[in-house]
């Protein structure tokens, strides 16, 4: 809808205009009338126009830009031809207009001011206005209003009167003012009450928390904190801090400050000062429950009831302190069993079960609490496993002892040194609570995956019970015992309802899992057992027997296999026995030789520790020795590198123990003879070649047994180690206690023709 004066740019719809459009370029210089069409007619003004421009609109189409000129009238239409032709006679405003006119121009601007304002773009707008001086022109910039329909603008164009046209313009302007008004209360109404509805929520929300807080202060009076605190059975020195503390309270009536003496005094009157179970120490009574919980282990089993038979006749006989002050720790790889060994304990004593779960613990204040003026103070591990135990006499146990860091937040293991101390336990102060607690009658038992980490202090206060990691036997007689009965149950099941063979068993065992302990045995016993759950939740009611045979559907392929024989085929690679944090383990040392590459002639890798380090160190300056001795060319040691790697090199490792790995590695790579893919060795080699003993020899022998080898390397002075070895693994491997490291070789590398060339030759 063009009105005279205005300047549009705007698309070409359909052919018409087109056509229109290209008419005029190319007879009339650009000039045209437009002609609104409303309500189905044409108005019997139109406005003339010219042409300005041309422009390509991003979409492709063309545009045009058009100034309108002057109002027209349109004539009679004839036809001449095929094209309708239309006189038209310009109508042109008045220069001179009338006083009301003016008037009329003046309240045009205020209502149009007035719109602009309540849109927010006034200052724009009357500038604009502002420019034209115009009346009639004034009135025609009506056009230019978005919101005033095309029959309101063509009434406007309509009015050649400047005065009529005004007042038409002014019309228009008036309705589009009041429905922006109304669109701006609507807008109001609406956001008032939703202002309304959050403000009363914010306010009910207050009152609920003064109301509670009234509540609190009611049933919590002064009153009552006296009798909880004389209940609560605190010796004097708490009980007078407790009492301060009660008083500043009353004192304060309510606030923040009050609120943390609340729970300081709630925590002061949660903890067992009084309470006890009663300690049974029946040492007979104590063996029943330990042998119910726990298949094997009757060397484990036996050291805890010595432990607790001294505590029983300490006690029995008044010598002092029922504690011998030593502290046990059960050491070994996870899934053995340690933290439920502690529960047992607890059983098997009557006495309640707290676990404190220290790995990761970098923060004394975890030990020890914060002071109260901290922000959001709590108090540490200790108190807080007191108030969860409700006796002043429970089994703590530290798991993860192996696993407290320290940093700059003070030293953790520190703290627990005086936890763990008798001759100072008895008056343990946390941060927080800041009084006396008594801990000498807490039964600690520590657990740790490997004692190398273990704070050398804390160490000392130990008596260690070392758990190596059951044999297969041993791991079927706890599956069939424990395992398997809990999983049936924890899956829904009855007895008799699901029934794994001896086979199956052994097959799980063998085949799926590689462990010390028997934590994954567990998980894929329950997996299997699953399976048969969801037969049984189905309809089937015929018992269900698994075989080895069953396995497969439920845990996949056997995900175990003996990797000895592959990796030692090559000359260079031997098989060595460590103990990692996660039980014994067989690691392979691989040893290849390169051109010299300038530096000493040995390249490691593997993230070995240093001690580590010296022993490829050791082997190779041994080798640098004995080469003539095994026939090896002395130029091949001296002229060219060789790099020695143990792999799973995410893996850190350290220790003595692979001298004899690194020495067989090295000499297997040099004479080209392979490694016997059966044998697995372990010891610490000298200078001299003197073969030294190592720890760990039953964990690494399970390891062994486990990853399939059948002849086993020791040093000669780790024989007595055997004893503990149980005989259904040593009756599967052949040992060989060894003095020197030619001994080594000889049992370790195959004859001079290798295995490759049998192979080659056959
Ligand atoms: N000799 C056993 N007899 C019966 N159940 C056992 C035996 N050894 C381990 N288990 C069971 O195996 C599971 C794993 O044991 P537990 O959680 O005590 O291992 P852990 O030694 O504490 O391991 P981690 O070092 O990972 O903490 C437990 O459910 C435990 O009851
Ligand atoms: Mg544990």
């Amino acid at each position: 809808m063009l009105l005279p004066g205005m300047s549009v740019t705007a698309p070409l719809v359909g052919d018409e205009q087109t056509a229109a459009v290209d008419h005029a370029l190319e007879h009339t210089d650009g000039m045209l009338v437009s002609v609104p069409h409303i309500d189905g007619a044409f108005t019997p003004l139109g406005v003339v126009a010219t042409i300005t421009g041309q422009i390509a609109l991003p979409d492709g189409s063309r545009g045009v830009s058009i100034e309108a000129l002057h109002r027209a009238e349109l004539g009679q239409a004839t036809e001449r031809g095929d094209t309708l032709v239309v006189p038209v006679t310009p109508i042109l405003d008045p220069d001179d207009v009338s006083e009301r006119a003016h008037e009329l121009a003046a309240e045009y601007r205020a209502v149009v001011g007035e719109v602009a304002a309540t849109r927010g773009d006034g200052g724009r707008v009357s500038a604009f206005l502002r420019a034209i001086d115009h009346p009639g022109r004034l009135a025609d910039t009506v056009g230019y209003a978005p919101e005033v329909d095309a029959t309101r603008k063509a009434g406007v164009l309509a009015a050649v009167d400047i005065e009529a046209r005004l007042e038409a313009a002014i019309a228009a302007q008036r309705e589009r003012l009041a429905e922006l008004h109304l669109r701006k209360r609507i807008r109001e109404d609406v956001s008032e009450n939703l202002e309304r509805t959050q403000k009363e929520a914010i306010l009910r929300r207050q009152m609920d928390a003064i109301r509670k807080e009234l509540d609190e202060t009611n049933d919590e009076s002064a009153d009552d904190w006296r009798r909880r605190i004389a209940e609560s059975g605190m010796p004097e020195a708490a009980r007078k801090e407790a009492d301060r503390e009660l008083a500043r309270l009353e004192r304060m009536g309510d606030g923040a400050e009050a609120g943390m003496i609340r729970t300081y005094l709630e925590w002061m009157v949660s903890l067992p000062w009084d309470k006890r179970s009663d300690d049974t120490l029946d040492v007979a009574e104590a063996r029943t429950v330990l042998d119910a919980d726990h298949t094997g282990l009757e060397k484990v089993k036996e050291r805890i009831l010595e432990y607790l038979a001294v505590r029983r006749l300490r006690r029995d006989r008044d010598m002092g302190d029922a504690s011998t002050g030593v502290i046990l720790a059960l050491v070994g790889p996870p899934g053995v069993g340690k933290t439920s060994l502690g529960e047992s304990v607890a059983r098997a004593t009557g006495r309640e079960f707290v676990r404190i779960s220290l790995g990761g613990i970098r923060d004394e204040a975890e030990i020890r609490g914060h002071r109260r003026t901290y922000v959001g103070a709590l108090p540490g591990r200790f108190v807080r496993a007191l108030r969860d135990a409700g006796t002043r006499n429970p089994v703590v146990l530290l798991d993860e002892l192996d696993k407290v860091g320290s940093d700059w937040r003070g030293d953790p293991s520190s703290a627990l040194l005086e936890v763990l101390d008798p001759a100072q336990n008895h008056t343990f102060r946390d941060h927080y609570l800041d009084v006396d607690l008594d801990l000498s009658e807490v039964l600690f038992i520590a657990t740790a995956n490997m004692v190398d980490t273990i704070p050398a202090p804390l160490l000392d206060r130990m008596e260690i019970i070392q758990l190596d990691g059951y044999t297969e036997d041993e791991k079927r007689a706890i599956a069939t015992d424990h395992l398997v009965p809990r999983q049936i149950e924890r899956n829904g099941l009855r007895e008799g309802e699901v029934t794994l063979t001896a086979d199956a068993i052994r097959a799980i065992i063998g085949d799926y899992t590689r462990e010390a302990g028997v934590r994954t045995l567990e998980r894929e016993l329950g997996k299997v057992i699953r399976k048969a759950a969801t037969r049984v939740a189905e309809g089937a009611t015929d018992p269900i027997t698994i075989d080895a045979g069953d396995l497969v559907p439920a845990l996949g392929r056997p995900k175990v296999h003996h990797e000895a024989a592959e990796r030692t085929a090559t000359p260079g690679v031997a098989t060595g026995l460590a103990v990692t944090g996660t039980g014994g383990d067989v690691l392979f040392v691989e040893a290849s030789e390169m051109p010299k590459d300038g530096g000493d002639g040995l390249v490691l890798t593997g993230q070995l520790g240093d001690v580590m380090r010296e022993s490829a160190r050791i082997a190779l300056s041994w080798m640098r020795g004995h080469a003539g001795e095994l026939g090896i060319a002395d130029d091949r040691l001296t002229d060219r590198s060789v790099h020695v790697h143990v792999p799973a090199g995410a893996i850190p490792k350290d220790g003595p123990s692979a001298g004899v790995t690194m020495v067989t590695a090295l000499a297997s790579l040099y004479s080209g003879r392979a490694v016997k893919p059966s044998v697995g060795m372990t010891g610490e080699v000298t200078l001299q070649g003197r073969v030294l003993p190592i720890g760990g020899v039953k964990q690494k022998l399970l390891a062994a047994h486990r990853a399939g080898l059948t002849e086993v390397i020791i040093p000669e002075r780790n024989r007595g180690d055997l004893d503990d070895v149980p005989a259904d693994v040593l009756k599967d491997l052949t040992v060989h206690p060894v003095l020197t490291v030619g001994e080594v070789l000889d049992l370790a590398l195959e004859p001079a023709c290798s295995r490759r060339d049998a192979l080659a030759s056959a």
